[in-house]
């Protein structure tokens, strides 16, 4: 078994530097040997419950393919496929599942919860994005941008624009502050993350010795950036009519080739978790588009399509990550 056998994986501010980076060395490592047919699995014969009460692309499919590239299987229980939080509460589902499974994923709004399948489930429970966090998403990130950087993890600069009031602002500064980045969040102040989790990102930082900046400015908050990273500006789970008010007050913080240029390094890379609303390829994109007279809204089809964007290396390394999660947490026997 590893250092991390039978933990919880449910979000960045329970894990040290060494364990995160942990868990992204094993996963560029795993990722070299899919590519080089030399996989060895480690998983033959675990069951995963994968919960999901919002929809996914990236998060389902990296769950369920590097269960079965591993030789384990998972059932998959879609947003209105499971008895959970309506006709049976949290903890009797976590002790249900808990009997029949190795290890159960959650995808939903509340933090709360899946702490609370965690504290009664018996195996290991991850979180597959919450209203708070999205930590495989940031493993996935922080792969992607060693991948794409000749510098140390602690030399690396990156900026996020936009709402980093949701899951990725929180989960960048957290990760950024854990790992000792230069992590800046570039947003209305209205926009930035709650006093509580930038209370606890700068007591991370003042052991890490990353560097948090916190800024309006655009110019001032990309300059130098080796990464600039976006999200939609309208969560799952929000309403529609927030659309407005987000385009009101983040339309400044889209990014455009000019905030690339703004970073003044030509090497820059362009990060998003995607889905992303950048053309008209969407129906929603579409709609939203159509009502506010738009071309595009985080992010421009430009940048999205140019070679700064490396936002499809990301969605891969969400298998590789993922399974490195699965791997460190389920392994019974000691990794090659
Ligand atoms: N980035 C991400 O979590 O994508 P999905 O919503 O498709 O899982
Ligand atoms: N902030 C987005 C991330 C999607 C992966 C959401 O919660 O919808």
């Amino acid at each position: 078994p590893t250092a991390l056998a039978g933990r919880h994986f449910l979000k960045e501010l329970d894990f040290t530097e060494a364990e995160f980076r942990g868990l992204v060395e094993l996963a560029a490592e795993l990722k070299a040997a899919k590519k080089a047919g030399t996989e060895t699995q480690y998983l033959r014969g675990r069951n995963i419950a994968l919960i999901f009460e919002k929809t996914s692309t990236r998060t389902r499919c990296a769950f369920e393919v590097a269960a079965a590239d591993q030789g384990a299987h998972t059932t998959y229980l879609e947003p209105s496929g499971s008895q959970i939080g309506h006709k049976e509460s949290v903890r009797d589902t976590a002790r249900v599942l808990g009997r029949m499974y190795d290890a159960i994923e959650y995808r939903g709004d509340s933090q709360a919860k899946v702490e609370e399948l965690a504290a009664y489930a018996g195996v290991p429970v991850y979180n597959g994005l919450t209203d708070d966090w999205h930590p495989t998403q940031m493993l996935a990130d922080v792969l992607t941008m060693t991948e794409h950087c000749a510098k140390p993890l602690r030399r690396t600069a990156f900026a996020y624009l936009g709402d980093a009031r949701f899951n990725m602002g929180n989960s960048y500064l957290v990760t950024g502050a854990l790992l000792g980045m230069d992590v800046r969040i570039v947003a209305p102040k209205s926009y930035w993350p709650a006093q509580e989790i930038l209370d606890r990102a700068r007591a991370l930082a003042g052991s890490s010795g990353a560097r948090i900046t916190l800024t309006e400015d655009i110019a001032e908050g990309v300059r130098g950036a080796d990464f600039v990273a976006t999200d939609v500006w309208v969560s799952m789970g929000e309403p529609k009519e927030v659309w407005a008010e987000r385009i009101a007050a983040l339309a400044p913080y889209a990014v455009t080739m000019d905030v690339l240029r703004a970073t003044g390094n030509p090497d820059v890379r362009f990060l998003h978790c995607l889905p992303a609303f950048h053309d008209l390829g969407t129906t929603v994109g579409q709609q939203i588009f159509d009502a506010h007279g738009l071309s595009s809204l985080e992010v421009t089809d430009e940048v999205f399509e140019s070679a700064h964007s490396v936002v499809f290396d990301e969605a891969e390394n969400r298998l590789h990550t993922i399974k490195a999660v699965l791997v460190a947490t389920l392994a019974r026997e000691t990794l090659a």
